[in-house]
């Protein structure tokens, strides 16, 4: 296996998923990790990942020198090289300026991270610092006008450092780097599949509870089945799978999933009626990060309540991905929004939380689903977050605001499933901003709502464009929404990608 140690960058992630895709298991440790746990965990390969800090700053994240000593090949990446460069006395030099973007380097030695390759190539560059010089036993590999250390190693010791990012995918040959490092420089074997990851999580969730009891957080949407169907398999009938209804699905969601888990699988099923309670929380609330806080610990009572009526239930399982941690910051990477399943939790929790999916992005979460064999439906369901419309009703909620996103909602994801395009679009959903304007229905001046029409492409959530719906197909929409939803008199098309908007508007 490849470690990779966690300096912090946004997509250090997406090391450990590019490793895993090509056959490696590999995974993302904290950079506090120390050589001798990190040694334990007896990795083939160390990887040195991005990360926003300098060598130099004050707070630049700690590590344990001593990893350097193991014997184990280390590939430094951005940061990781910089850190390299420090640990073997070469020079870095300190900039206080960021440069990103596309960047051609040339090949100038046979390394084996490069001989494969061309050697003019495009390749990521994002890099604050840079190295200057080499340190003692290295030569440089790689160069770009703008920096020229962009890749150097001491292959005697196995030690490789690259100042681009080869994880992304505008590094044109990035993917096969990676595989030269960990095939020829490492010389993993590479049988890993999604099939070794339900075992080895299935093996760890049966040591972990014995024979005590789970409860799941079942909502029916893609991660929280797969974990529901995970934990099954894992444990059968010590897993009491609960769905709350609150109030906030979409339209004939909660009968859905009635209908998949409590009749078809044959799993502990409990259904709690909840809409009173978490709509009277949230009445008159309008602050995004206030209304997310409070569905999130409101979901929690309720667990605690309902489960407290069961007995012995020491776990809850949550479909925790990784996407969702990241967002809501970690130790060392900034916090965007806080996510449901993440930071809504309520400090006295009583429940040890079992959180399998919390290493893998949506697409692998699906592979693993079908795996697990869930019916399509389920694992091609779009996502759908955690607080539901509660967050795509923006400001305060109101029954009438809800039943116009969930009605006008209906009406998109039937002309997207009748056009042919529900597997294309990655997420697509109606919001309600907080906002009236004029408009005119027969003769008569009218002043409504206006419903926006949200539909993404992405892979994983992290970045996403928006999808290019045909005209004739938006054209049907927009007449049925204003046609069949009452109050609305208006409809537009969000036209922005994330960056630097996020999916959902709140
Ligand atoms: P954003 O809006 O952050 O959304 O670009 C990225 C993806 O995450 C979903 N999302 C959530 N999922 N709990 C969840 O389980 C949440 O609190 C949450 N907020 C956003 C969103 O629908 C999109 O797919």
């Amino acid at each position: 296996k490849i470690i990779v140690l966690d300096f912090g960058g946004q997509y250090n992630q997406l090391i450990a998923r590019r490793i895993r895709d090509l056959g490696v298991f590999s995974e993302l440790v904290s950079h506090k990790v120390t050589a001798e746990e990190l040694k334990a965990m007896n990795p083939s390969g160390i990887i040195l990942s991005g990360g926003p800090g300098s060598v130099y700053a004050e707070g630049a994240p700690r590590y344990d020198a001593a990893i350097f000593d193991l014997d184990v090949p280390v590939l430094g990446i951005c940061y990781g090289m910089q850190l390299m460069t420090h640990h073997y006395d070469g020079g870095v030099e300190a900039s206080n300026h960021r440069e990103y973007g596309k960047a051609k380097i040339t090949i100038e030695t046979e390394s084996k991270l490069f001989n494969t390759l061309p050697k003019e190539q495009t390749v990521w560059m994002s890099h604050g610092d840079l190295v200057k010089a080499p340190p003692a036993g290295f030569t440089v590999d790689a160069t770009n006008v703008s920096c020229p250390v962009a890749a150097m190693s001491d292959e005697s010791r196995g030690l490789y450092g690259v100042q681009f990012h080869p994880e992304v995918r505008n590094s044109e040959y990035g993917n096969e780097m990676l595989k030269n490092f960990i095939y020829r420089v490492c010389k993993c074997e590479g049988n890993w599949s999604m099939e070794n990851f339900i075992d080895m999580e299935v093996e760890k969730i049966r040591e972990s509870v014995g024979n005590r009891k789970v409860l799941c957080a079942l909502s029916g949407g893609v991660d929280s089945s797969v974990v529901a169907a995970l934990v099954h398999k894992a444990i059968g009938d010590q897993l009491i799978c609960m769905f709350i209804d609150h109030g906030l699905l979409r339209k004939d969601e909660a009968e859905g999933v009635v209908k998949t888990f409590g009749e078809g699988f044959d799993m502990n099923f409990v259904k709690i009626d909840a809409q009173d309670r978490f709509l009277s929380k949230l009445a008159g609330v309008t602050d995004p990060e206030q209304k997310r806080k409070i569905i999130g610990n409101e979901f929690i009572y309720v667990f605690e309540e309902e489960a407290s009526k069961l007995v012995d239930v020491d776990f809850l399982a949550q479909g925790t991905l990784y996407t969702d941690i990241i967002e809501s910051g970690t130790d060392t990477a900034q916090t965007i929004k806080s996510h449901h399943n993440v930071g809504g939790l309520p400090e006295d929790m009583k429940f040890e939380l079992i959180e399998p999916l919390n290493t893998l992005f949506k697409d692998e979460v699906r592979i693993v689903g079908a795996e697990l064999g869930l019916p399509d439906e389920v694992v091609w369901r779009q996502p759908f977050p955690g607080p539901g419309l509660g967050i795509r009703v923006l400001g305060a909620i109101t029954d009438e605001k809800l039943e116009i996103v969930r009605e006008s909602d209906a009406i998109l994801r039937d002309e997207i499933k009748k056009a042919g395009l529900d597997r294309e679009i990655w997420q697509y959903f109606t919001a309600l901003p907080d906002m009236k304007s004029v408009g005119v229905m027969g003769d008569e001046r009218t002043y409504d709502y206006t419903v926006g029409i949200r539909a993404v492409t992405s892979i994983d959530g992290m970045t996403s464009d928006w999808a290019r719906i045909p005209y004739d197909v938006l054209e049907i929409i927009s007449t049925r929404i204003v046609n069949e939803v009452k109050s609305v008199n208006r409809v537009v098309y969000d036209i922005t990608s994330k960056p630097p908007s996020t999916i959902e508007w709140e």
